[in-house]
């Protein structure tokens, strides 16, 4: 129980003790990409994690204000991690004035976390097209139904736009690409691959990528 009746978790005591195997700088991979490669798989498939691909994607805009929104990752490789969205969404103004963003995967389950650091470029239009027409047809559809991130006066707004699409675009009908949709690819600058450990003494192994685009590796205290 707490002592205050009005908080029914006494959040001050909840803590988990994280594993002892560790991370070393002798097992990291070349490229910090990799290294990502390497987790992720782990991620996906003993990580007991239900989405292991959703990301907290931070922005901020030209005074420096931030904002974060969970996104999935859809495709990664040495370019960077590719994520798709809406052009006239917050986070796609805040990135058109100012392109530094950070991703972060909250792998718990694992006692996890990586942080990417890096600028963001918008994805080629075959490349937004190829990946919109891999959606499944009422996706397709929602992308055309929401201005993401404007203020609506009612749900009915949205549900009425949808049914219109629907009967414009009937299943099996392909659907064209919204001009104001596509992806993000986010050019990683640094890579935070951080193991939680016993007694808050866990390992952070960052990546930091060098003027002649080769990375090191630091160790940073816990
Ligand atoms: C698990 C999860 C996955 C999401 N994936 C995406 C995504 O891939 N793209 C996207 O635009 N929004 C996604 N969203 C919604 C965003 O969190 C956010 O509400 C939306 O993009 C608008 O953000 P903004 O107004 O800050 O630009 C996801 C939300 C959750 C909880």
């Amino acid at each position: 129980m707490t002592d205050r009746d009005d908080v029914p978790f006494d959040l001050a005591s909840m803590r988990k003790q994280y594993r002892a195997e560790g991370l070393s700088e002798t097992e990291l991979a070349a490229t910090p990409v990799e290294q990502f490669a390497r987790w992720f798989q782990q991620a996906a498939t003993d990580g007991g994690l239900f989405e292991p691909n959703a990301m907290i994607v931070s922005t901020a805009d030209a005074e420096g204000r931030p904002s974060a929104r969970t996104v999935l990752l859809k495709h990664f490789d040495e370019q960077g991690f590719v994520f798709y969205t809406n052009y006239d969404s917050r986070k796609a103004r805040d990135l058109a004035e100012n392109p530094y963003v950070s991703l972060l995967f909250p792998w718990h389950p694992m006692a996890r976390q990586v942080i990417v650091t890096g600028v963001a470029r918008r994805t080629g239009r075959d490349e937004t097209a190829a990946y919109f027409r891999t959606r499944p047809h009422g996706s397709q559809l929602g992308a055309w139904a929401s201005a993401q991130s404007s203020v609506i006066s009612t749900r009915a707004d949205i549900d009425g736009a949808y049914a219109e699409l629907a009967a414009r675009y009937p299943e099996g009908e392909q659907v064209p690409v919204p001009p104001n949709w596509g992806g993000f690819r986010v050019a990683p600058q640094s890579v935070e691959f951080w193991q939680g450990r016993e007694n808050r003494l866990h390992d952070r192994l960052r990546y930091v990528e060098q003027a002649d685009g080769s990375w090191r590796v630091e160790r940073l205290s816990p």
